[in-house]
């Protein structure tokens, strides 16, 4: 969480730095602010709330300069309020910092600064890392400030990626990362360091990736990147991004979010692109072709993800053990770094993240690599950790998603596990007709969504008929069960709507109690072997009177007569329907928020990219 951005170059300081923090706003939005190189001494603002009002503040008192730091906020320790929000200052003014990640003792830290007579003016556990930086630099007359800057980190407990200027310097920033993402951007006669490429691109497509341990000094329009605790010198690859400015904005929608599900018209067939192949029903995976025989030959898959991605991982389950009959387990990534699973070398760990970045599922993949897994990515930012600590993984290739609620990821996602179960099921001898079959659905895809967004105001209809409910029950059988999971997640994160989803027929083992005429049920009823199933539970549910909004596949007069609400989406094959009727239920989270004035893309006491613990 939080977005840090620093610059040194030619230009205007302030104007970038803002940019920046407009573009990384997406993984904070509590509170932000800036410091400036200004004749020599560090001027500063910061404001809790949103980047509009850190803009607003500056307009009345605007800083100038050409290098600088800022950041935006998604607060760990300390309320999200102006004395808390970074930069943090040392007790000299002549140290700014700004943070992104959690330092775990900082309580150990402070009582060493207080016997130095140093007070914390903040909440934060960031503000201490400033401050020792400041007592180490002031204090040994033999140490440089980059060496300072080690020797504090040196000290610190927990995940950072910092940047830091300081006024004796004043062409200087050094950035280190120990834990949270950092990006070096290579300008003219400029640089930038940020976490992620977004605040870059528009300045240079030249970049580095930080990797923990790393530091990157630049200084009078050079710069070396070091290890932290070495001094070693490190050769780092030049990498090109490849991201255009329209893919992170919003363009002619009102939301991030409503861009990204109208994405989904062209992004699944992104995700597909080179890697179907008709002629043989199976799928082409450049990136884990290599380690096909090992997952084949492996005793057990641990799918291991957060949020949505965990959703999509117990999809991946179902269509695993169905196609390959690999036994597959899928574990939340908080849960799993903590607990003995049996891992050994005949084990594959799967880690399935958006962002690439979240820290429990890298904390899992260390584990895993750790105990001798063979660790595998489902990734779609390129270049993210996750995608350089695995042994080999695939890419989504959905294309940016800003929005905090995940919706183009999660459909890249199930798409990717839907690839990989067919190739490790075809290499295991299911028969080419039935591959061929799911490469049929596949095919039309993009039909099937240009369908469903077509009958939006359908399910908008349905949103306001439903505006007032205070919560929402979602049902799904076999491979729909986490689809109700997620349309739940969805609606609860943006909505702040309760909502919760069940294993259908677990309904009547408790939630069922829930069921009156306020309450409204969204049902996944695809023609499969559930329906006849799902049809008693929908009775069930007529039967104590609740809203019932079905999802299915084909019209069906049973189903209608039954129903409140009945939403189709085109028929497809049973593995492909978790993706198409996933969208109408991002739509309807989608309306919904909207009916109640939430902040769609910047839900409250969120973030998209969770890089803390
Ligand atoms: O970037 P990741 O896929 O690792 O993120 C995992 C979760 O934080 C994420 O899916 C979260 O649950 C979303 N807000 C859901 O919409």
């Amino acid at each position: 969480m939080c977005g840090i951005i620093g610059y040194v170059g030619k230009r205007d300081g302030l104007s970038i730095l803002l940019k920046g923090l407009e573009r990384l706003e997406y993984r904070g939005y509590d509170s932000s602010g800036i410091a400036i190189l200004q004749n020599k001494t560090i001027k500063y603002v910061k404001k809790a709330g949103k980047v509009e009002e850190l803009k607003s503040s500056l307009k009345q008192s605007p800083l100038m300069g050409k290098v600088g730091i800022a950041h935006t906020r998604w607060a760990t320790h300390g309320e999200p309020n102006d004395i808390n929000s970074h930069p943090h200052l040392d007790i000299t003014g002549k140290i700014a910092l700004v943070h992104n990640g959690i330092i775990e003792n900082y309580q150990d830290l402070k009582k060493i600064l207080y016997e130095e007579n140093i007070n914390c003016v903040s909440d934060t556990d960031s503000e201490v890392l400033v401050q020792l930086i400041s007592l180490i630099y002031n204090k040994s007359n033999k140490l440089s400030f980059q060496d300072s800057v080690r020797a504090a980190l040196k000290e610190v407990v927990g995940a950072y990626g910092i940047v830091v200027i300081c006024s004796d310097f004043p062409e200087m920033v050094i950035s280190a990362r120990m834990g949270s993402p950092l990006v070096l951007g290579l300008g003219d006669d400029e640089y930038f360091i940020a976490s992620d490429a977004s605040p870059i691109i528009e300045h240079t497509r030249d970049v580095i990736y930080l990797d923990d341990g790393e530091m990157a000094v630049v200084n009078d329009n050079k710069y070396y990147i070091s290890n932290i605790n070495s001094k070693k010198i490190i050769s780092k690859v030049v990498d090109s991004i490849d991201l255009s400015i329209q893919e992170i904005e919003k363009g002619e929608f009102s939301h991030f979010m409503l861009k990204e599900i109208f994405d989904q018209k062209h992004s699944i067939t992104d995700t597909m692109r080179g890697r179907l192949n008709f002629k043989d029903g199976t799928t082409f995976l450049g990136g884990i072709i290599d380690q096909i025989e090992s997952i084949k030959s492996a005793s057990r898959i641990y799918i291991t993800a957060c949020g949505t991605s965990w959703h999509a991982g117990l999809i991946g389950k179902h269509l695993i053990e169905y196609y390959a009959r690999i036994p597959v387990h899928v574990e939340y990534a908080s849960e799993f770094r903590y607990r003995n699973a049996i891992i050994d070398n005949d084990t594959v760990l799967l880690a399935i993240s958006q962002s690439g970045e979240t820290a429990d599922t890298l904390a899992a993949i260390k584990k895993g690599k750790n105990k001798g897994a063979l660790v595998l990515g489902i990734c779609n930012v390129v270049g993210s950790s996750i995608s350089r600590v695995t042994d080999a993984g695939i890419y989504t290739h959905a294309g940016p998603e800003i929005g905090v609620a995940s919706t183009k990821a999660f459909t890249a996602q199930v798409t990717v596990l839907i690839m990989l179960a067919l190739k490790l099921g075809r290499k295991m001898g299911i028969a080419k007709t039935k591959g061929k079959k799911i490469i049929q659905s596949l095919n039309k895809i993009s039909k099937d969504v240009a369908y469903i967004l077509n009958s939006y105001e359908d399910i908008k209809k349905v949103a306001e008929k439903t505006s007032k409910a205070e919560n929402f029950l979602y049902l799904g059988r076999g491979i729909n069960f986490p689809v109700a999971l997620e349309g739940a997640l969805k609606l609860k994160e943006i909505s702040y709507i309760h909502a919760e989803g069940y294993p259908a027929a677990e309904m009547k083992h408790g939630p069922i109690a829930l069921i009156d005429e306020k309450m409204p049920v969204v049902i996944l009823a695809p023609h499969d072997n559930t329906f006849l199933k799902i049809l008693s539970n929908i009775q069930e549910v007529k039967s104590r009177k609740g809203i019932i909004i079905t999802i299915t596949d084909r019209p069906n007069s049973e189903l209608t007569n039954l129903s409140d609400y009945v939403l189709i989406v085109p028929k497809t094959h049973q593995h492909v329907f978790p993706i198409t009727s996933s969208i109408i239920l991002q739509i309807l989270a989608f309306e919904l928020a909207l009916l109640k004035g939430c902040n769609v893309d910047k839900p409250r006491n969120l973030a998209k990219s969770v890089t803390v613990e």
